[in-house]
């Protein structure tokens, strides 16, 4: 059979997507990054549902094929939207040392 339980997941829609890593789970640069993403991203994003604050929720962010404006959601591009900003997202200032603890993060979303 073809078809992947990962593409299932994704015709299913937001209700069947991978579930996040559970916190009991993270690394230390899991950890690092959740505490950089409470302080730049939180007051506007939640981090485990894709239900909308100010922006979109960013439950699964790296695991689905592509983000609301149907940009990949690589690392680089990842970066390219929190450093630059994003339409109706202003820039946020990360500092480089703790980008890749963000990213980390990011993918246990
Ligand atoms: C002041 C509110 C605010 C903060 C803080 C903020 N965002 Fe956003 N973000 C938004 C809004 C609004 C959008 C929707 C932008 C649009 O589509 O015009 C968005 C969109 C996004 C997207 C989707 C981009 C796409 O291509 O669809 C990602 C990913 C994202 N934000 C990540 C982050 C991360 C990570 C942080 C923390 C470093 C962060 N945001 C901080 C408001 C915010």
């Amino acid at each position: 059979m073809a078809v992947t339980g990962a593409s299932l997941l994704v015709v299913a829609g937001c209700k069947s997507l991978p579930a996040s890593k559970p916190e009991a789970l993270f690394s230390i640069e899991e950890q690092r990054g959740q505490i950089v993403y409470q302080v730049k991203c939180a007051k506007c994003h939640y981090p485990t549902t894709t239900h909308g604050l100010h922006g979109p929720g960013l439950q699964a962010l790296t695991k689905v094929p592509a983000m609301p404006s149907g940009a990949p959601p690589t690392d680089e591009r990842l970066t390219q939207t929190i450093l630059r900003g994003h339409g109706m997202m202003e820039s946020i200032p990360v500092a480089p040392q703790d980008m890749p603890d963000l990213l980390a993060y990011l993918h246990t979303l």
